[in-house]
């Protein structure tokens, strides 16, 4: 296995931190926006080696996306890019994904964009 993307981004435009609360693990993703474009995207874990394969693989699916791309980027596709993973590590893939999200969110709040956010990911707001 050789993953991309591992470390931190200086200044970072967005960080996520989501524990697995399967194993107690940790997966970090900061994101470098730019013109509303990820140009980069890095993560950091302790969790296994699924969870190194799929932020790995989220990264490289996360770069060079728009925003509203990335946010649909989404658990499935993760695992499909990676052909499957056994069931028992399914709860290790979605770390990934869900750190990428919580990214997008912390910079789009700090764009002072929570409410778009918001009204995406849950309700259409008026
Ligand atoms: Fe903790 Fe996989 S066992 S992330």
């Amino acid at each position: 296995m050789n993953p991309h993307h591992m470390g931190e981004i200086e200044n970072p435009s967005g960080v996520g931190v989501v524990g697995n609360p399967v194993c107690g693990d940790l997966m970090q993703i900061q994101i470098k926006v730019e013109d509303g474009i990820l140009t980069d995207v890095k993560f950091k874990t302790f969790g296994c080696g699924a969870a190194i394969a799929t932020s790995s693989m989220v990264t490289d699916l996360a770069i060079g996306k728009t925003i509203e791309e990335a946010l649909k980027i989404t658990r499935s596709d993760v695992a499909e890019s990676l052909e499957g993973l056994p069931p028992v590590k399914m709860h290790c893939s979605n770390l990934a994904a869900d750190a990428l999200h919580a990214a997008i969110e912390d910079y789009l709040k700090k764009e002072g964009r929570g409410e778009w956010f918001d009204g995406k990911s849950t309700k259409k707001k008026s």
